[in-house]
């Protein structure tokens, strides 16, 4: 069925809690829906939103925004060696899926656990979280082409996918296909990620009688997708505002990457600003995103690597932590989120607040952040 309201009030429907109103909103909720609908004739520009989790409104909306309630998790096949793939709708909320998986005793989503939004935005915008990124399990997008009015579907391969990025984010791409479903290859057997931080020290306590048990091994056959999910949550409750207590799109900026030279740089300035000993938070990666060792100072593999540097502590040591800016604020724990402190801030409070942060950590590490979240 497809619903089509006018003026619809969208401060429900954008995790940031804008009080903005759509020109047109129209929500259909089968992938049958999509065939009806007269792309030809929305009202422009067309806006498909999924939890509203990632983006700023900066005003009301002029166009048409849509919605899908497409609404089911489907296994459609389980090999012997305990390969399953499953089929999820675009509408389904993407940590719904991941509840689901743990209760089945899927591996694969459990590191996603608790990130706000649905499946079809997750597969656009490649959410990542502890180590995984959706695409990591992801097998073929099904989409509907509103140019061509036919439905498609993209390999994992041809999804283009990058750190927060996929082909429909292009510029080209954009709006042209709307996710209609995803199929994910999850597993039977297990497959702990849990190199990322401090999250198999994380994992390690949440049990007594893994802590009773000895030696890594027995560890690993103890736990459960469901286990790695409680504690996911919790880490994301601690450091995360409750969407529905204060509103925010989670990061707001993405974390930069830059060249090792200029990261040694900025670790030099920091040792002798804050003790010899001090060690800056960073990610070395090689060309495919890869997180790697730190190579030599002169070695020829040195030359070839990036650093990814984590963007909260840029905007830490910038001061930012916690400061507030009319009904805007930098999240005291967790910096790299900007939060509607007061429920009634103005998409200009939250941008004066951006800008300022950019201004910031230009001047003092050289670094230009660019915003995760899109402004609208
Ligand atoms: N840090 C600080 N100060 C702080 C908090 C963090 O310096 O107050 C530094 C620490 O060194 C910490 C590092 O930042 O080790 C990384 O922090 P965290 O593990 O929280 O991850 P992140 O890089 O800040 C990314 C994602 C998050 C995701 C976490 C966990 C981006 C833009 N963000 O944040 O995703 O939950 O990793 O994997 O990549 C989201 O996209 O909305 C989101 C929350």
């Amino acid at each position: 069925m497809v619903k089509t309201e006018y003026y619809k009030d969208l401060t429900k429907m954008n995790t940031f809690g804008m009080k903005v109103k759509a020109r047109c909103f129209i929500e259909y909720d089968s992938v049958a829906d999509l065939v009806d609908i007269e792309f030809d004739e929305l009202a422009r520009p067309v806006l498909h939103i999924g939890g509203g989790s990632n983006l700023l409104f900066t005003d009301d909306f002029k166009g048409t925004v849509l919605h899908s309630k497409i609404n089911f998790i489907e296994v459609l096949d389980e090999s012997p060696s305990g390969e399953v793939l499953v089929s999820v709708g675009a509408g389904v909320v993407f940590d719904e899926f991941c509840e689901w998986a743990s209760k089945e005793g899927l591996w694969g989503v459990e590191n996603l656990s608790y990130i706000p939004g649905e499946v079809g935005a997750s597969a656009v915008q490649n959410i990542g979280a502890y180590g995984v990124e959706v695409k990591d399990i992801i097998s073929k997008v099904y989409c509907y082409d509103t140019l061509e009015e036919e439905f498609v579907n993209f390999t994992v391969d041809e999804c283009g996918y990058g750190y927060r990025d996929s082909i429909f984010k292009n510029p080209r791409m954009k709006g042209r296909y709307i996710v209609t479903h995803v199929i994910f290859t999850l597993s039977r057997n297990p497959k702990p990620v849990l190199d990322y931080g401090h999250l198999k020290d994380a994992v390690y306590c949440q049990s007594d009688k893994c802590q009773s048990e000895q030696g890594e091994d027995a560890v690993e056959k103890f736990l459960t997708p469901a286990m790695i999910r409680k504690v996911i949550i919790r880490i994301r409750k601690d450091k995360l505002p409750e969407p529905s207590v204060m509103g925010s799109a989670g990061s707001f900026f993405k974390n930069p990457v830059i060249s090792m030279e200029h990261f040694r740089k900025i670790e030099t300035t920091a040792k002798s600003e804050l003790g010899p000993d001090y060690k800056v938070p960073h990610y070395i990666i090689d060309c495919q995103d890869k997180v790697k060792e730190i190579p030599t100072e002169n070695s020829s593999e040195s030359k070839l690597l990036t650093v990814k540097v984590p963007a909260a502590w840029l905007i830490e040591q910038c001061g930012w932590k916690g400061r507030r800016s009319g009904g805007a604020a930098v999240w005291e724990k967790q910096p790299l989120v900007i939060v509607n402190y007061t429920g009634e801030a103005y998409p200009e409070e939250i941008i004066g607040l951006e800008n300022r942060i950019i201004t910031s950590v230009k001047a003092k590490f050289g670094i230009d952040l660019h915003p995760e979240v899109e402004h609208i």
